[in-house]
């Protein structure tokens, strides 16, 4: 048996939902804290099944986790007790192969497990490991495990052949302590990586260049724990926009970091929408009936992000008139295509560009989340459906939405956990 959700349409979502602290700003700020020895206290940590994972990781390699309030944690590292991070771990989160850049910096040798594929593309790391063999890291590849002897490491430049959001965390991770100047051209510009930049930074680190094409880190020998508060989901808060647009009630959204989505805002605006703030919440007016088509291509940040093109689709399947949707950063990321269709939308896929052409209803059935976006957006679809829409595989969406249903329910949102065969 497995968990589902169980969706009931119709609903209007109306009153304040709050946006939790940004996955994946947290997973690679709490794997810095392998970095250097000492008390970390991190706080806004989203409650996730990634995060839990990647606690264990830390606990497999003898840190300490304790939690100290809802949403912090201390972390005690008192060095690494092994060198491994074995496939069982890495295979369940692909994230946890950043744990390199940290070994990197502190073992002379190291051995993580390759990560698999996922639904959303084949996924390499050639990117991580052109760079540690730029900084001197002597690296081969054995039953699906990567080596790694990293003596004599030197800071050096490291052009990346595209702007991988991994890779530029992983390296930044190990270059702040390895001795020289190392320089990351064609770096990730994405908001995470600079708010894992900022909390290297707290620690002591030497970084300039965080949200540009060149990042450049002056290595030191010592950095020191520190405390940090994670910065919040700005797709968890994107995911909300989209859900107050077709949910047609008065949903306000809490600690909604939009323009941190790139083009996103700009997007929406074009399309009709628009953006009034009253502190920190975000009021969203939209007539969806009024709204314009739209071409969308995804792209590295600040271009429209690849996390937010399922749930932007399902928005266009609603819209009057022609919409197109082109993923140029993940090769298969367009699974919640069928499932969408299922549900009675009208979208087609020529040649890598999704064509939609927008439909007035959609209708309840059985669909199945294919990876933790496509999931999102399956809720959404859901609750404004005609009737009731079973969702499967929702353990998609439990690695990356903190509390969803509950926060969902607490807007209006008629939607149960259920337990389901498949
Ligand atoms: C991160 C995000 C993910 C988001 C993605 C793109 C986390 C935990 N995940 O994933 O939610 O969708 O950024 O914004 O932060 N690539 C290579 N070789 C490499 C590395 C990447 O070919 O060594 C390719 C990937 O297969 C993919 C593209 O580059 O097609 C983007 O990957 P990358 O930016 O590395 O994404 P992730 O860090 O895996």
């Amino acid at each position: 048996m497995v968990d589902g959700f169980k969706i009931e349409g119709g609903h209007p979502l109306n009153g304040v939902i709050e946006v939790s602290g940004a996955k994946n700003a947290a997973l690679p700020i709490v794997i810095a804290t392998l970095v250097e020895k000492g008390e970390y206290v991190l706080h806004n940590v989203p409650d996730l099944k990634d995060i839990r994972v990647l606690f264990h990781l830390l606990e497999d390699f003898g840190m300490k986790v304790e939690k100290i309030g809802d949403n912090s944690y201390r972390i005690i590292n008192d060095g690494f007790k092994r060198n491994e991070a074995s496939y069982e771990i890495v295979k369940q989160m692909r994230a946890s192969f950043l744990v390199m850049g940290p070994m990197i910096a502190n073992l002379k040798e190291s051995v993580v497990s390759l990560p698999g594929g996922c639904a959303i593309g084949s996924r390499p790391v050639d990117i991580h490991l052109k760079g540690f063999e730029a900084l001197g890291a002597e690296i081969t590849q054995i039953r699906g495990y990567v080596h790694v002897v990293s003596e004599n490491l030197k800071g050096a430049d490291i052009a990346m052949s595209f702007p991988s959001v991994g890779a530029t965390q992983n390296l930044l991770m190990a270059a702040v302590k390895i001795h020289g100047t190392t320089r990351i051209i064609n770096a990730a510009k994405e908001p995470e990586v600079v708010d894992l930049g900022r909390f290297l930074i707290k620690m002591g680190a030497k970084i300039e260049g965080l949200g540009t094409n060149t990042i450049t880190i002056e290595g030191v020998e010592k950095l020191n724990a520190t405390e940090y508060s994670i910065m919040p989901d700005r797709i968890e808060a994107g995911t909300y926009v989209i859900a107050s647009i077709l949910t047609e009630g008065d949903l306000k959204i809490k600690n909604a970091n939009i323009e941190e989505l790139g083009v996103f805002k700009n997007n929406l605006e074009s399309m009709g929408v628009e953006f009034e703030r009253e502190g920190d919440i975000l009021i969203v007016k939209a007539d969806k009936d009024k709204l314009k088509p739209a071409k969308i291509v995804t792209m590295p940040h600040p271009g429209f992000p690849t996390d937010m093109q399922a749930q932007m689709m399902l928005l266009l399947a609603m819209i009057k008139g022609h919409s197109e949707v082109e993923e140029t950063v993940f090769e298969n990321r367009f699974m919640h295509v069928p499932e969408f269709n299922r549900m009675g939308t009208n979208i087609s896929i020529r040649h890598g560009i999704a064509n939609i052409e927008g439909v007035d209803k959609i209708y309840g059935t059985n669909v199945m989340a294919s990876d933790l976006r496509a999931g999102a957006a399956l809720v959404v679809a859901g609750l404004i459906a005609d009737g009731e829409t079973t969702l499967s595989r929702i353990y998609h969406i439990d690695r990356g939405y903190d509390k969803l249903e509950e926060k969902l329910k607490k807007v209006g949102a008629r939607i149960e956990r259920i337990k389901l065969n498949v």
